[in-house]
């Protein structure tokens, strides 16, 4: 039995970035993971999706080129050389994690590991190769697609219904293509597959797409999304799947019956926390996730928990800053998460990015608030390399304290610019402080500035 300062279990964004911080601190670390480091983000999320949805905007780029003054002829998408590319880079990214693991002299053990209990050693996890015990525990085992009792999408699962993982893989186009959620990952991979020629169809349960997108912008991007063809079908539930159908229920209760080559299923994720072993020392859970502090602590002394699992935020990124914050934790320096600047991004074509409260927030929490918005048409480079295109960027700002609650961004290179408003947040910034910042000139983040200046001086 080998003992360490600290088990991590998960190899994804959260679990080896940990491991990564830990063992650059002196602590000798164990990163177990059962399939790939990097997890899903790496695998068949965040960094798969992104290079499809590049080759999807290369494939624009190209057939429209003429808009700018460039002639092209036949272009054409190979979807075989697109997944080819895409292997390719998360081989890249993934060999990349693991050198980073030897490099700091992580020992990764690729095995599915579970808790077995506490010895005066610390917590005991057992795999394959035996057991081993840790002073501290990390838990960064992420999530899964959340599967639904609906009739025939158990049976159909991994051949005509798709999770993230096999819509990534597919080297054929669809022709018909039906979306079930019009959340984050159906809409991306809406996107990309609309693109590309195939006919899609999103089933959304609620009125509108994109969860909890501020309204105004979620409405532009449907009808963005639209403009590339995609047909929404909004406020119907999917009631049942068969190869080559999905029956969905209208708002007025009439069933719709949606031919299909494929079928996405993204109607959420699941926290993975069952069967590993928990109970047996006792951290407590609910049905989102792990229960954690703003220091990812559980309620079990020396156990943490970050990314999926513990069911905040389910983002590559959050788990990156919970990592640290684990980490700095057990290392004794002070640190905590703050989830009121967390950007998040929907990489369609055009992106969204937001961070801070929406206009329904606010007036959920009675929060006394200002708007103010420009169309991206506002901005130099964006009107320089965006032809026929628009977007928006809305700010919204505290009535009486002058501080920036909000800032949403629809266009091009959004989820390029939304770190900088996170900043803004994270440093409780009022809009005379965003004025003073001297922005790049021709950038499309201009538009921040250009926003904040709509404001009245008070
Ligand atoms: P989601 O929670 O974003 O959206 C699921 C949607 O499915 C909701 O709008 C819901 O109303 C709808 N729905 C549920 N049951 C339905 C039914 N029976 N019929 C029709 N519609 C139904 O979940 P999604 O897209 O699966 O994403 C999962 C997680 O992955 C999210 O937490 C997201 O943050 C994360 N993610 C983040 C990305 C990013 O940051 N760019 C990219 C991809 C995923």
């Amino acid at each position: 039995m080998e003992n360490f300062d600290l088990i991590v279990i998960g190899g994804g964004p959260g679990g080896y970035l940990a491991a990564e911080r830990a063992a650059q601190a002196g602590l000798k670390t164990l990163l177990f993971e059962k399939n790939a480091l990097g997890g899903v983000c790496l695998n068949e999320g965040c960094i798969p999706s992104k290079a499809l949805l590049h080759s999807a905007k290369t494939y624009l780029h190209a057939k429209h080129a003429d808009r700018y003054g460039v002639r092209t002829e036949n272009v054409t998408i190979d979807q075989s050389e697109v997944i080819r590319r895409k292997r390719k880079v998360v081989k890249t990214l993934v060999s990349g994690v693991e050198a980073k693991m030897r490099q700091h002299k992580v020992t990764v053990i690729k095995e599915e590991a579970v808790i077995t209990g506490k010895s005066p050693e610390g917590f005991a996890v057992q795999s394959a190769s035996g057991t081993y015990t840790g002073k501290k525990l990390i838990i960064a085992t992420g999530s899964s697609a959340a599967i639904p009792h609906i009739p025939g999408v158990k049976e159909n699962l991994g051949e005509f219904v798709c999770t993230n993982r096999e819509i990534l893989e597919l080297t054929q186009i669809p022709e018909k293509l039906t979306v079930i959620g019009g959340g984050v990952i159906g809409l991306e991979m809406a996107a990309y597959y609309a693109a590309v020629g195939a006919q899609v169809t999103v089933v959304e349960m609620l009125d509108h797409i994109a969860g909890a997108t501020d309204r105004e912008l979620s409405n532009r991007l449907q009808k963005e999304l639209e403009a590339l063809g995609i047909v929404f079908l909004l406020g119907h539930a999917c009631e049942k799947v068969e190869p080559g159908k999905v029956f969905v229920k209208a708002p007025d209760g009439t069933q719709k019956v949606i031919a299909a080559d494929k079928v996405l299923l993204s109607i959420g994720r699941r926290a993975n926390y069952a069967d590993i072993g928990l109970e047996t020392i006792g951290v407590q859970t609910t049905k989102p996730g792990i229960v954690t502090d703003a220091m990812c602590r559980t309620n079990v002394e020396n156990v943490y928990a970050i990314g999926d699992v513990n069911g905040h935020h389910m983002l590559a990124h959050t788990a990156y800053r919970e990592a640290e914050v684990a980490v700095n934790t057990i290392l004794g320096k002070p640190d905590y998460m703050r989830y009121h600047a967390n950007p998040s991004v929907i990489y369609t074509v055009p992106e969204v990015a937001s961070v801070g409260k929406t206009e329904d927030e606010c007036k959920e929490k009675n929060i006394p608030y200002e708007v103010k918005k420009l169309s991206m048409l506002y901005s130099g480079r964006f009107v320089a390399e965006n032809e026929g295109a628009d977007g928006l960027c809305k700010i919204l700002v505290h009535k009486e304290k002058r501080t920036i609650l909000g800032v949403h961004l629809l266009g091009a290179y959004a989820g390029e610019m939304i770190w900088g408003a996170a900043q803004m947040l994270e440093s409780q910034f009022k809009v005379t402080h965003g004025r003073q910042i001297i922005f790049p000139h021709p950038t499309v983040s201009e538009i921040i500035r250009e926003v904040l200046w709509e404001f009245p001086d008070k």
